[in-house]
């Protein structure tokens, strides 16, 4: 799928009055991907946006649009994110009794397939479907909210998945996603992370181009 690491700022830490500018900015500072942060207020205790703000997203930004849905029934809204622009989805192995199913559907509307896995959640509940995966999300913090501390437990969980897809020979992407910041990104990236997400780290800061620029330094192989 892609070559090199990936950072992808998350939206969920912008100031949404100025949602577009806030895009372009970060598109201009060096970011990859726009991660957007899809909550329904059952599947995680917080609300977010729908289909209708990704749609809003895709007016302002020409890079991919990677929709994290941490929703229920995922399955009723792929076609709804897919319409609105999104370009990767991934869905919780935790949500839902028909994964597979579910991945399909993503994949025949011509949509990056993820899934995503909540820290305590074992990596072999995705073992069957990671062959066709385009990219796996570990979570690495308790999904719901933004700026909250990485939980140290989750390395491990990458170097495991990184030896799976290594073996395998598979060509999966791992996304990280919760409490990246720049003081550990380089060592997560040691442990075989792909592409990072970082909400607070980037729209916290107080120059989006030096965070992003010091992000993508840290990650270089
Ligand atoms: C949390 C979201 C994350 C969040 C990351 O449920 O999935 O994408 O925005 O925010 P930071 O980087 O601040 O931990
Ligand atoms: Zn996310």
């Amino acid at each position: 799928m892609i070559g090199k690491k990936l950072i992808a700022p998350s939206i969920l830490s912008a100031d949404f009055g100025m949602l577009a500018s806030e895009i372009k900015a970060v598109q201009k500072a060096g970011a990859d991907v726009i991660h957007v942060d899809v909550m329904d207020g059952h599947f995680v205790p917080n609300i977010t946006i729908g289909p209708l703000v990704v749609s809003a997203v895709r007016k302002a930004t020409t890079l991919p649009i990677d929709v994290h849905l941490m929703i229920e029934n995922p399955q009723n809204y792929i076609e709804a994110f897919a319409k609105a622009g999104a370009n990767w989805i991934s869905v919780h192995v935790e949500e839902g009794y028909h994964l597979d199913r579910t991945l399909s559907l993503i994949r025949g509307l011509g949509i990056k397939a993820g899934v995503a896995l909540n820290p305590a959640t074992p990596l072999e509940s995705l073992r069957e479907v990671l062959p066709g995966l385009d990219f796996v999300l570990l979570m690495t913090v308790n999904p719901g909210f933004g700026g909250q501390k990485f939980i140290p437990y989750c390395r491990d969980k990458i170097r495991r998945l990184r030896r799976w897809i290594d073996e395998a020979k598979l060509g999966t992407l791992i996304q990280i996603d919760g409490g990246v910041k720049e003081s550990h990104i380089g060592d997560l990236s040691k442990d075989g992370a792909d592409i990072f997400v970082a909400g607070s780290a980037v729209f916290e800061s107080a120059n989006y181009r030096q965070a992003i620029s010091k992000m993508k330094k840290a990650i270089q192989p």
